[in-house]
């Protein structure tokens, strides 16, 4: 079947700089193999001294699902290689799956307050709900849902790109303290709701209802 990520129209430089940016962010966030977490994650200290497991399990593994995300959505690689669609898939679903979890965790953890913590922690659970619907229609070869609900998923993934365009807006502007709860929520509300205005617009009608 012939599935495509970008809608009718929609700028080839738009969707070419979404793709640059998660994969910069994914490399970038690897930092903590060549030096300290204080050096080069200094808020997150108190995660990785206190949860380990949970902290490197979620840094280690949420980057691979944001690098997969323009391998995935290549329609040229899914036609050429079916195989290794489904390989990175499988790749794709086990990171969200380990990586959303520990991200629950280090939600509960965070040291930035509650309504922070909420944002976190209710995109955690979007996260992993929309990847592990994604996945369960590809398993049944449902795969005008499985192509619906990877879009939400990889909107929901996407998070980690916008939460790193908002947080120096915010700093530079009502400051960190300020700013952080809010863009806990707005990295990805708007992300989701962008990503049903695509489907819809791309089908005329309400996507995830049609077999
Ligand atoms: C989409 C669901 C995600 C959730 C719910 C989530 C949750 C979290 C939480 C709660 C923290 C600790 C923040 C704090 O204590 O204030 C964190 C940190 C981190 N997350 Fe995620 N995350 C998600 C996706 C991703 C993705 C896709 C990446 C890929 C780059 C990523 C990379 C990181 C990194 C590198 C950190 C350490 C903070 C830093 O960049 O300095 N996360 N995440």
């Amino acid at each position: 079947m012939s599935v495509d990520a970008r809608p009718q129209g929609y700028p080839k430089w738009v969707v070419t700089a979404m793709w640059v940016s998660a994969v910069l962010i994914a490399v970038g966030s690897y930092r903590f193999l060549i030096a300290d977490v204080a050096l080069v994650m200094p808020a997150m200290l108190h995660h990785a001294l206190e949860r380990p497991l949970m902290f490197y399990l979620h840094i280690g593994l949420a980057p691979i699902a944001l690098a997969l995300l323009p391998l995935q959505f290549s329609k040229g690689l899914r036609k050429a290689r079916p195989a290794v669609h489904r390989w990175l898939g499988r790749l794709y679903g086990v990171s969200i799956l380990l990586a959303g979890i520990s991200g629950i965790w280090l939600a509960y953890t965070t040291e930035e307050g509650p309504v922070a913590a909420l944002g976190l922690a209710l995109l955690a659970l979007a996260w992993l709900w929309t990847t592990g619907l994604a996945v369960w229609h590809a398993m049944r070869r449902r795969f005008a849902q499985h192509r619906a609900w990877m879009i939400r998923s990889a909107a929901l993934t996407l998070a980690a790109v916008t939460l790193r365009i908002y947080l120096p807006i915010g700093s530079a502007t009502v400051g960190f303290e300020a700013s952080y709860p809010v863009i806990c929520w707005i990295a990805w509300v708007p992300n989701l709701m962008l990503a049903e205005w695509i489907l819809r617009r791309g089908r005329g009608a309400p996507v995830g209802a049609t077999a």
